[in-house]
């Protein structure tokens, strides 16, 4: 009994002696080290130990696997022992870090109990009811006022509680006698290099830190009357604590020796691993230098920026003004409010594209009045000022069948003249085509009556002779009443005026044009009665005035209602779609009067002031006797002036179509 006894003793002396003597061991970079970690803490490719990363309220450990004995089992005393190791505190934001880093000695490497920050992942709030032994030495960088801490920049020595039994700021000595004393920030993110020597011969536990670039001092940071013996048991772990809490801060071990009963081997610090790269201090006050630098730059850049906005801004909506436009103050609308109102004149605003340019639907801006705006495109300038003079004067005319003139704006190559809105669009889309909504013949009557007392309004009602020089059913538009309103009036001057004088320019429509026109390009108030026979003929048939047919007599729309009337027939030439929904004498009588407002020589056409009244059946509609009209069929042809006795030269002149003449015409009853 005793014999198994003593082995054992002998067996355990021995193994402690083995231990003893296996406690001395270095880590110059730990790729290749099985040290034992927990919590967060691990190593980084190149060698690292990272006891904590950016992650926050946590805490990492790292021990040398086999605990140390450290006890002399004869004497039963703590053993010496010294260490050395290199750390570096990495705060994400200079100002802002978190809890630091301990050297520690413990009787259990389990310590799921401890908690992350201020407690250093070594303690909890109960802190002296811990079975588990502990000595820590922190490099502690925060200030907790409950366990007494001197500063947020210290070492303190820690005996199973974070409160430190003793401690001192962090610094070292460069002098042998103590003076030269240099403060040391421990969160610097530089390496600093740390020794731990504990003798038994006095039980001093001193603490010596300093820059790597420094030899070890000879005066201990902090030395401290210790006395481990009774703090330990016989078998101890030696590792690292270290924890965060509500900033970001890494802690790093490049490089560690231990040794029992001796001096630790010196590190070699040409195989110590770098730190990952931070911004150092340098380049930080670099940015304070360069920073207003680059903010005056960009401040600069955005004025630029800003600038060539708004030169930009002002080119897009620039406009042409000149002085003799300031009395049209009123008419004159700005382009930007124009370009608003029509989204920037898309597609999506566009109600159609005619001969004189495209018109956008718009809602104004300060007033929410919606406006169809027609873009003209017009290069000369030449002529502009009599034009817009007649655009501005035209914008005075007032009738209830005549679509309104609200202003004008004028821009490099461009007149927007912005109009009244017609919500049901133009005539023809009413009348030809297989029109979805077809127009009864009281609303076509009802809208022939209009625009004829708006011609006439144009023509006789005014201070001066407006000839309106395109009528026809894509001009004229209809508001929500369905009446018919007169539009574009006016616009073909533009041509006249602004055209090459080279080239001849005949304006208005292929069917509408009276044939003189031919001959003279000047448009009459007769040239005008001539557009709107083939405007009545439109209305009456659904059909346009030339239209490609299968027989060729068909064509031309006229001639069509001429034969018709010759064969005494005349109601055959109507809209087939009306079917029987019409009225017998209206009809006829809007047919015959297309007829005679179509009669090619313009001296037999009547004046709108008669054309009204007819309509009105306030005078009687003149007979036409075929033979009447034989010969004017073919004064359509060649030369057919001639041949009913009238000279090119009378008709270069408008008397020779005055309206005055209309009521001498021979016309015989029919
Ligand atoms: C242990 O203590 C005894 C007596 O005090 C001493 O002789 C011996 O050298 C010590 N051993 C160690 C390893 O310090
Ligand atoms: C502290 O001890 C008390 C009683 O033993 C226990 O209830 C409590 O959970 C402990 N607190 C911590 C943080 O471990
Ligand atoms: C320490 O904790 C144990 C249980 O874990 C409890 O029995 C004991 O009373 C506690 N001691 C103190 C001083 O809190
Ligand atoms: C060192 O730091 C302490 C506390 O922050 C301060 O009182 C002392 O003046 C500093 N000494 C030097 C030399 O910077
Ligand atoms: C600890 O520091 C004191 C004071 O500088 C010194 O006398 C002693 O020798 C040191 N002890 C060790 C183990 O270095
Ligand atoms: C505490 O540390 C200081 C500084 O190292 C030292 O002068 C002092 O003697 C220590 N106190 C004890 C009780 O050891
Ligand atoms: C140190 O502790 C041991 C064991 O607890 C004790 O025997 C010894 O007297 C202590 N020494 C001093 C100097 O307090």
């Amino acid at each position: 009994m005793f014999l198994k006894n003593m082995f054992f003793y002998l067996i355990i002396k021995l193994s402690a002696t083995a231990s003893a003597q296996d406690a001395d061991f270095t880590y110059n970079g730990f790729a290749a080290a099985k040290l034992r970690l927990d919590g967060i803490a691990e190593i980084t490719p190149n060698g690292l130990l990272r006891l904590t990363d950016t992650r926050l309220q946590d805490k990492g450990h790292a021990f040398h696997p086999p605990p140390v004995s450290f006890r002399n089992s004869t004497s039963g005393k703590a053993l010496s022992f010294s260490t050395s190791f290199i750390f570096a505190i990495v705060p994400r934001y200079p100002d802002l870090f978190g809890h630091g880093l301990a050297f520690v000695l413990a009787h259990s490497v389990d310590l799921s109990y401890a908690l992350p920050s201020q407690y250093m992942g070594l303690f909890n709030a109960n802190n002296s009811n811990s079975s588990n032994q502990i000595v820590a030495i922190e490099f502690d960088t925060n200030m907790n006022p409950e366990f007494g801490d001197i500063d947020n920049n210290h070492v303190g020595i820690d005996v199973s509680s974070p409160r430190s039994v003793n401690s001192s700021h962090a610094a070292y000595f460069t002098n042998d006698n103590g003076a030269g004393f240099k403060n040391l920030s421990l969160v610097s993110g530089k390496p600093i290099q740390a020794w731990i020597e504990y003798s038994h011969m006095d039980g001093l536990l001193n603490v010596t830190l300093a820059p790597i670039d420094i030899p070890k001092p000879v005066v201990p940071c902090l030395s401290s009357n210790v006395n481990l013996s009774s703090l330990i048991s016989d078998y101890m772990y030696v590792g690292f604590s270290s924890s965060v809490g509500t900033f970001k801060t890494s802690h790093y071990i490049l490089g560690w020796s231990f040794k029992l009963n001796g001096r630790a081997q010196a590190l070699d610090f040409s195989r110590l691993p770098s730190l990952p790269h931070t911004p150092s201090k340098s380049s930080i006050e670099s940015w304070k230098i360069g920073l207003p630098i680059i903010l005056a730059i960009l401040l600069l850049l955005i004025i630029i920026i800003g600038t060539i906005f708004l030169v930009k801004r002002k080119i897009k909506f620039r406009e042409v003004f000149e002085d003799w436009e300031l009395e049209y103050g009123p008419q004159r609308f700005s382009y930007k409010d124009l370009f608003l109102a029509t989204k920037g004149f898309t597609d999506q605003q566009l109600l159609g594209a005619g001969g004189f340019g495209s018109v956008y639907k718009g809602v104004l801006p300060k007033t929410d009045i919606q406006v169809a705006v027609k873009q003209v495109s017009h290069e000369s300038r030449q002529g502009m000022r009599e034009f817009i003079a007649e655009i501005v004067s035209i914008g005075r005319l007032s009738h209830r069948n005549l679509v309104r003139l609200l202003g004008y704006c004028r821009r490099k190559g461009e007149l927007l003249l912005v109009y009244e809105f017609m919500p049901n669009g133009s005539l023809d889309k009413f009348l030809f085509n297989q029109p979805q909504f077809m127009l009864s013949w009281e609303q076509r009557f009802q809208i022939i009556k209009g625009v004829a007392s708006a011609l006439y309004y144009l023509h006789e009602g005014w201070e001066q002779v407006v000839v309106h020089r395109d009528i026809k059913a894509s001009n004229i538009l209809l508001d929500d009443q369905m009446n018919g309103r007169l539009g574009d009036f006016g616009l073909a001057r533009l041509y006249d005026h602004g055209t090459d004088p080279q080239t001849t320019h005949v304006v208005g429509t292929l069917g509408y044009l009276a044939p003189e026109l031919t001959k003279i390009s000047k448009p009459t108030t007769s040239t005008d009665v001539f557009a709107f026979g083939g405007f009545l003929l439109e209305v009456a048939c659904g059909r346009r005035p030339i239209e490609i047919r299968a027989s060729e007599e068909d064509v031309v729309l006229v001639d069509k209602v001429l034969e018709c009337w010759k064969a005494g027939t005349i109601l055959e030439a109507r809209d087939p779609n009306l079917g029987n929904e019409y009225i017998l004498e209206e009809m006829e009588m809007v047919l015959k009067l297309g007829l005679l407002c179509s009669h090619p020589n313009c001296s037999f056409r009547p004046t709108m002031w008669l054309v009204v009244r007819i309509l009105e059946r306030d005078a009687p509609l003149p007979g036409m006797s075929e033979d009447f009209w034989s010969a004017e069929i073919s004064a359509m042809g060649e030369g057919g002036f001639d041949n009913i006795g009238m000279s090119d030269s009378s008709l270069l002149t408008m008397s020779a179509c005055s309206p005055s003449t209309m009521e001498s015409l021979p016309l015989t009853s029919g």
